[in-house]
Order: structure tokens, then C-alpha cells, then sequence
């Protein structure tokens, strides 16, 4: 009876009076159009997630538990636009700590995810008379949609084997970057396209944008730090907690060059965003007794194994492949030489394997081809298996 009480309370079953009990038919599946990318298919090495199954639930749980017991009634009360004090506080010696950060808590503003924050931005330099931002290429699609949706028009700069291409940035004067792992490309920006990044800025009255997406996730080297230090009054510093947490959480961060504060703030002010103080007060609970730092430990043990496992398979199966950016970050570029991209990804997808490349990525006619695997998302009982199917679809010609 219990058993059957679950499975109605949880959805699974539906027990109607006098008829008995039977199987939900339709459970989880959102509304027509909101389908994640990955539905539908069987085997998921889309690059962007976490795996799901390895939140942290039970340390979360007593996070929460303990920000709910001891908080005081201010808590639950509309408060500062920056966000929560104790978070704010927790983050910069994090950021500071972590990542090289140059920050002070008055300077960090909390959001509802990164995109958000891009969001705020692109509408601040609207209003500040900005009207193009330039971004990589390729680079992360929705975040150019969200750019355009605050007013800017997109300046598409290309990536090479540096990074991204500075001396082409002449006609922007703000720019997003992903400096630490291209994303998708995976390679870092090298010193002296820092260096000509900053004098760009400065020369530009510019910004740049900098998004530390994955910042967290280093394997074979020390960490490369954050762009930000090297000049905090050109440079937005973007963290977010949807790789090293979960994009569930719903929690992103900016340090703002003092400049850009209040105009951020203003914005804010129009918009009304509010975030979860419940949230943020677990996460700063989380970071000050570190916790996150332990998660971390073990989630980079965790996702090393999985790109070792993947690196090996690729030698194996696919010597062809040239395989790039994996010293960090949840996914792996592998760059073709002679073969066609389209036609992997789409015997991949005959296969319900979902699968991106380079193209899904690209503004213009991208100038590489190649895959863009994560190997991240799938629960770990899933992952040996998805290796075997992506070995499978690239020992195909
Ligand atoms: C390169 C990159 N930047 C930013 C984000 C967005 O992060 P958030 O979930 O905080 O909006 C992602 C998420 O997939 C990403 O891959």
C-alpha cells in the first residue's frame, strides 16, 4: 500500500475511486515546444550540463535546512538589488581565492543565471549608447539572441588556435569572451591576445565581457586564471553555478568595474528580477563551510575519468579525429580533417544519439568541422554505454 501511495503521490500511477489503479499514460513530458534538445533521444553527449545525478542533494539539503532554522525573518523579505550580503561576501573571497579574481562584495551582483545577466548588460549598454557587442564565432547561440533581445547588434569575431581574433574587434566596443576554454573550441586565449585584448579596451573606451563558464573544471595543468586581474575597470567578470552545481540552482554572478555599477543597478531597478534569497543563502552556506570546494574535488576526479575514458575511445575508434581543449571544461573538440561533420551528426542522430558540431555553433561559414562532445550530462551508469554507441557511429564511414 505504501509502495502504491508513492507512485500516486510521485505521478507514476493514478488511482481513480471505484476504477482502480493504473499507469499514468503522460508524466513528465513539457509542453509542446519547451522539449530540452536532447529529447527524444536515447544517448545524450551534448555539451552545457552537469550530470544531474551527482547534485550534491544531501550537503544542499543540510545547507538549506540550516539557512531555513537560523536565518533571521529578513530573509524572506525583498532585499538589496545586488543580492544577498552573505553570498555576495562568500563569492568574492571564492572568486578571489579560486579564480584571481580582483573583487570586493560591493561590486558582485547575483542573478538568476548568466544569460540573465548578459541580458542586463546588453540592455545597460543600450541605454549607454552601445549598440554592437561583438561575440566569438562560434560561440554559444542563445546568449546572441539574448544580446539582441537588449538592443545591441552582434559583430560575429572569429576564433583561431589563440583564441579570439582581437585585432578584428575594431568595430565593437564591448565584447563576450570566453577566455579560459573557448566555448566550443576549447583553447585558451593566449598571452598576447590578453595583453591586445586589454589594450583593445583601453585604447576603445571598451569592455569585455568576460563568462568563466566552466572556470572550475581543470585536469592536467594548473588553473588558467581569470582574465578580470588584469584590469578590473575594463573587465565584467561572468561566474556561474550551472556547471560546478546545477543549472537548477538558478544562481549567476558579476563583478562590475566600479564604473558600471549604478548604471547596471538602474537597470535592475526597471526590471523588477528578483532571485531567491532562500537559494542564495544555502549556496553562501555552502561555499563559507566548504562544501563547494569538496564537490568540486570530487566532481573533477569524476569528469577526468569520463575524458580520459572519452580521449581513449577517440585513439582507438577514431585516430582521424585531432582531438582539442580537453584539459578543462565538461566537452571535448574533435576536429575533421577529411570527413564530413553534417553526415556524423546526423548518422549519430539515426542512432538517437544526440550529437553537435562546430556548425551548431557558428555565425558565419564556420571555418573548421568537427564534433562538440560533452561528456558530462549522461548519469554515470549511462556513460560506458554512450561510449560504446559514439564508437560505434565512428567506426561507420
Ligand atoms: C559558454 C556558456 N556560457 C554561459 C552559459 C550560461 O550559463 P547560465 O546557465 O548561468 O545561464 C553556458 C551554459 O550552458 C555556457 O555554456
Amino acid at each position: 500500500m505504501t509502495a502504491y501511495e508513492q507512485l500516486v503521490a510521485e505521478g507514476y500511477l493514478v488511482a481513480a475511486a471505484g476504477s482502480g489503479t493504473t499507469v499514468a499514460s503522460v508524466r513528465t513530458s513539457p509542453p509542446a515546444g519547451e522539449a530540452d534538445s536532447s529529447k527524444g533521444f536515447f544517448t545524450d553527449l551534448l555539451p552545457g550540463e552537469p550530470d544531474p545525478s551527482s547534485f550534491p542533494r544531501q550537503a544542499w539539503g543540510v545547507a538549506l535546512r540550516k539557512v531555513l532554522h537560523t536565518s533571521p525573518d529578513g530573509l524572506f523579505r525583498y532585499g538589496d538589488r545586488r543580492g544577498l550580503a552573505e553570498l555576495r561576501v562568500a563569492l568574492a573571497g571564492y572568486l578571489a581565492r579560486s579564480r584571481s579574481v580582483v573583487v570586493d562584495p560591493s561590486r558582485v551582483v547575483i542573478f538568476g543565471g548568466f544569460a540573465s545577466a548578459l541580458s542586463v548588460l546588453a540592455t545597460t549598454f543600450h541605454r549607454l549608447g552601445i549598440d554592437r557587442v561583438a561575440v566569438e564565432d562560434p560561440g554559444l547561440p542563445p546568449l546572441r539572441k539574448v544580446i539582441t533581445a537588449g538592443g545591441p547588434a552582434i559583430v560575429p569575431i572569429r576564433v583561431d588556435e589563440h583564441g579570439l581574433r582581437v585585432d578584428d574587434l575594431a568595430a565593437a566596443r564591448v565584447v563576450l569572451c570566453t577566455p579560459a576554454h573557448q566555448y566550443p573550441m576549447g583553447v585558451v586565449l593566449s598571452a598576447t591576445r590578453r595583453v591586445a585584448l586589454i589594450d583593445w579596451a583601453r585604447d576603445n573606451d571598451g569592455w569585455i565581457i568576460e563568462d568563466d563558464y566552466d572556470g572550475e573544471f581543470r585536469y592536467d595543468r594548473r588553473p588558467v586564471g581569470a582574465m578580470q586581474g588584469l584590469d578590473p575597470e575594463r573587465v565584467i567578470y561572468g561566474g556561474t553555478a550551472s556547471k560546478s552545481l546545477a543549472p537548477g540552482v538558478g544562481l549567476a554572478w558579476l563583478v562590475l568595474p566600479p564604473r558600471l555599477l549604478e548604471p547596471v543597478l538602474d537597470t535592475l531597478r526597471q526590471r523588477r528580477d528578483t532571485v531567491s534569497s532562500i537559494e542564495q543563502a544555502a549556496l553562501a552556506d555552502f561555499i563559507a563551510t566548504g562544501r563547494l570546494d569538496r564537490h568540486l574535488r570530487s566532481q573533477r576526479q569524476h569528469y577526468r575519468r569520463r575524458r580520459d575514458s572519452l580521449v581513449q575511445l577517440l585513439e582507438n575508434h577514431a585516430p582521424w579525429l585531432e582531438v582539442a581543449g580537453v584539459s578543462a571544461g565538461l566537452h571535448a573538440t574533435a576536429l575533421l580533417h577529411d570527413r564530413d561533420e553534417q553526415a556524423i551528426i546526423e548518422r549519430a542522430a539515426a542512432r538517437s544519439v544526440a550529437l553537435f558540431g562546430i556548425a551548431n555553433h557558428s555565425i558565419g561559414a564556420p571555418t573548421r568541422q568537427g564534433l562538440v562532445i560533452g561528456y558530462s550530462r549522461s548519469a554515470a551508469h549511462a556513460f560506458p554505454q554512450a561510449l560504446e554507441t559514439l564508437a560505434g557511429i565512428l567506426n561507420l564511414r
